[in-house]
C-alpha cells in the first residue's frame, strides 16, 4: 500500500562562500556560492486529501498561510503541472528563523516538492523538480540536493561537491530582526566585493580534503567570504557589534546569505557551547552541526 502520510525535514543552510560576479539584465545578480545543509530545520507533515484540496497549516502566526506562502506555491505548481486533481494537507512546524539568511522558506518549498512527489507517487526526477524549483526562488533548487553544493547563475544551477568536513555550527542573530533579501542586494557595495576567485579556490581545497582526515579549518576559513556582508551590516548596524562580540570571544563569524544570521564553525563543541551560553539572553542562538551525508563511493 502506498503511504498516505509522511513526515519530512526541511533543513536550514549556510553559505560557506558567497561571491557576486555582476548584476544581470534581468535584475538578478550572477553569483557563485557554496551552500551547506545543516542538521537543523523545519518539519513538514503531509497527508493525502482524497477530495483534491491543497491546504497549509503553520504553527507560526506571522507566516502567510495563503497563496503567498512559498510552500503552498510549490504544492500548487506541482499539482498544476503533474498531478491535477490530487490534494494534500500540509502541516508546517517552523524552527528556522525567517528572513535570516538560512533559506527557511526555500527549504520548505523544496521539501514540499520532494514530499508530494513521493506521496502522490509521481516518480519525478530531481531534474524535473529543479525546473519547478527555479520558478519558485533562487535558493529552492539547492535543497533538492542538500549536502554541500556549488550554486551558480542566480543560485538555481547546482553542482554537488565533496562533503564539507563535519563541523559544529553556532548560529547567532539579533532577536526578532529580519533582513529583506532584495533590499540587501540593492544596497550591495560594489567597491567591497571580492574578486570572484575565493569560491573556486575554496572548492579546490575542499576536493583536496575529500579523502583526508586531517582537516585544517583555518585554511578553509581563509577562503570563506560573503560579498553581501557589508550591505547587511550597513542596513542593520547592530550586526557590527555582534560581529565584534563574537571576534572578542576568539570566534570567526561569517554572515549567511543576506543575513542577519552570523555562523561560526568549529570542531570543538565546548568552545561553541560556551559562546551559546554567553550569548543566549541577548541574541537568538542555535547550536547545530553540518548535516552528515554518506558520500557516494
Ligand atoms: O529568487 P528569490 O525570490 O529568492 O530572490 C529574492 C530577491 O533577491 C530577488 O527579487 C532579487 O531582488 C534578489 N536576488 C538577486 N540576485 C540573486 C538572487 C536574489 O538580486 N542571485
Amino acid at each position: 500500500m502506498p503511504a498516505t502520510k509522511l513526515n519530512i525535514q526541511a533543513p536550514a543552510k549556510i553559505n560557506l562562500t558567497l561571491e557576486i560576479l555582476y548584476r544581470r539584465n534581468d535584475g538578478f545578480h550572477q553569483l557563485e556560492t557554496v551552500m551547506q545543509e545543516l542538521d537543523f530545520g523545519d518539519m513538514l507533515s503531509m497527508e493525502e486529501d482524497p477530495r483534491g484540496n491543497l491546504q497549509l497549516i503553520c504553527d507560526y502566526p506571522l507566516i502567510p498561510a495563503g497563496k503567498d506562502n512559498l510552500a503552498l506555491k510549490a504544492a500548487l505548481l506541482l499539482q498544476e503541472r503533474y498531478a491535477p486533481g490530487r490534494g494534500a494537507r500540509l502541516i508546517l512546524i517552523k524552527k528556522i528563523p525567517m528572513a535570516a539568511g538560512l533559506g527557511g522558506g526555500s527549504s520548505d518549498a523544496a521539501a514540499v516538492l520532494k514530499g508530494l512527489n513521493e506521496l502522490w507517487q509521481l516518480k519525478l526526477q530531481t531534474e524535473d523538480l529543479q525546473d519547478l524549483a527555479a520558478g519558485l526562488g533562487s535558493d529552492v533548487a539547492f535543497f533538492l540536493y542538500g549536502g554541500t553544493a556549488l550554486a551558480r547563475g542566480r543560485g538555481e544551477l547546482i553542482e554537488p561537491l565533496p562533503a564539507f568536513p563535519p563541523m559544529h555550527v553556532l548560529l547567532v542573530l539579533p532577536q526578532g530582526k529580519e533582513l529583506s533579501t532584495p533590499l540587501v542586494y540593492r544596497t550591495l557595495m560594489w567597491d567591497k566585493i571580492k574578486n570572484g576567485q575565493y569560491t573556486a579556490a575554496f572548492i579546490r581545497l575542499l576536493e583536496q580534503y575529500a579523502h583526508s582526515k586531517n582537516v585544517d579549518l583555518a585554511e578553509l576559513r581563509e577562503l570563506m567570504v560573503n560579498d553581501l556582508e557589508p550591505a547587511a551590516v550597513a542596513l542593520l548596524p547592530e550586526l557590527n557589534l555582534l560581529k565584534g562580540t563574537l571576534q572578542q570571544m576568539g570566534l570567526k563569524p561569517l554572515l549567511s546569505g543576506s543575513g542577519p544570521t552570523f555562523f561560526v564553525l568549529s570542531q570543538d563543541v565546548e568552545k561553541l557551547r560556551f559562546a551559546y551560553e554567553t550569548l543566549k539572553t541577548a541574541y537568538h542562538v542555535i547550536l547545530t552541526s553540518t548535516a552528515a551525508r554518506l558520500e557516494k563511493s
